[in-house]
């Protein structure tokens, strides 16, 4: 691996093992983006130099300049970026903006806007701010909502009667009932309350319905985080056809429709999981890969083939010191989020992957925002095909 070390004034001296030299971090405020430090053993002569957005190799190498491939001790920088980090903010916002058109023409139509209501059950932290989340999304893009709350002692009938008064609600366009569940409900609970749902109206695309229905590539709706890796991929312009795809994760939410919407992209896709033999060398074949697995920061360089798209869909809270230490030992920015917050978000993916991949998805700010936006975008279709 090469890394980009801007020359100072030695080219024409001639440089070698132990001259100053400087190195340059774009990222990093300008007062403390050029640092000298001594240069290493092996020194030659080659093209290019520094920037972010794509790796060293990949410049048309141009007029001599001084490129080490030992760096020098980094003390206290910031790991080189070379992936390009895909914005997922930005495309979530791109969807919900084209939307409010199709909004108005329901409006005109229905003579009310499209409604979503969300069912949830018990008082899980994180579930109650992805609710808060998803409501105020749709508020702002001018739909109707409801908002059914139950307690954690609430029984598996009483959601499901819930379910079934919003089934039979003409008011009503998509369902939600966020996960999960009160563990006390059962272990089929969420089974039985995705069975329930009417299919016409099941904007999570969680129904084995709208899960055959993706399965056969046919009209209907797929999971919002899935789809919005699709959108997000298409939008960015990152090839998919002929392309192999890794899906690290196997669960029905994520992994298996990631796998059947990557297909019907026309990709070669691989599922791998957690008994997969050599998860490392699978995930380095991937052209675009694709972590779900609910592990924080599992995915680490060595899963990565130079280059590679890596889409990373986990959400994860560090509020343990050393892990942040140990995972944000190069990003001194979210270690600065830890000391102020003491939590900070990881994905599943390390964050030092954005040294070796070439477009990557950040956390915060990548497929989250999308997943929202995708709901917005099943609830449109949903009042859409109303009395279609
Ligand atoms: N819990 C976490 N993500 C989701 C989601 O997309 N839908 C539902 N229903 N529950 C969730």
């Amino acid at each position: 691996m090469l890394y980009p070390l801007s020359y100072g004034r030695s080219l024409k001296e001639g440089i070698g093992r132990g001259s100053r030299i400087r190195t340059c971090d774009p990222l990093l405020p300008k007062q403390m983006r050029y640092q000298t430090a001594p240069c290493p053993a092996r020194v030659r002569k080659a093209g290019i130099l520094f920037g972010r957005g794509r790796p060293v190799e990949n410049r048309a190498l141009s007029g001599p300049e001084t490129v080490c491939e030992n760096p020098p001790p980094r003390v206290g920088l910031r790991a080189p970026v070379t992936a390009k980090i895909l914005d997922g903010k930005a495309v979530a916002q791109q969807i919900r903006d084209e939307l409010k058109g199709r909004v108005a023409r329901v409006r005109e139509r229905l003579g009310r806007s499209p409604a979503l209501s969300i069912v949830l059950v018990g008082d899980d932290p994180a579930s109650a701010v992805y609710v808060r989340n998803k409501l105020k999304t749709a508020e702002e893009a001018g739909m109707g909502i409801a908002h059914e709350r139950l307690p954690a002692t609430a029984t598996l009938a009483a959601t499901l009667e819930v379910v079934r008064r919003f089934n039979q609600d003409p008011s009503i366009d998509g369902i939600l009932v966020q996960s999960p569940l009160p563990k006390a409900m059962g272990a089929d609970a969420e089974q039985q309350v995705f069975d329930t749902i009417d299919p016409g109206k099941d904007v999570d695309g969680f129904s084995p319905i709208s899960a055959g229905r993706l399965v056969q590539n046919r009209e209907g709706f797929a999971p919002c985080t899935p789809a919005g890796v699709i959108e997000l991929l298409v939008r960015s312009k990152i090839p998919i056809e002929g392309k192999h795809a890794v899906v690290i994760g196997r669960s029905d939410i994520v992994g298996k429709p990631m796998a059947s919407l990557l297909l019907h992209k026309n990709a070669t896709v691989t599922i791998c999981h957690s008994r997969t033999r050599d998860l490392p060398a699978m995930a380095r074949e991937a052209d675009i890969l694709v972590a779900a697995i609910g592990r924080p920061a599992f995915v680490t360089r060595d899963y990565v083939k130079p280059g590679a798209v890596v889409i990373d869909v986990g959400i994860n809270s560090v509020t343990s010191p050393e892990d942040a230490r140990r995972i944000f030992a190069s990003h001194p920015d979210r270690l600065e989020t830890f000391e102020r917050r003491g939590s900070v978000l990881v994905g599943d993916v390390h964050p030092d992957v954005v040294e070796v991949a070439g477009a990557l998805t950040p956390v915060p700010g990548g497929v989250g925002p999308l997943t929202i936006a995708m709901l917005m975008a099943n609830t449109v279709k949903a009042a859409e095909l109303r009395g279609r």
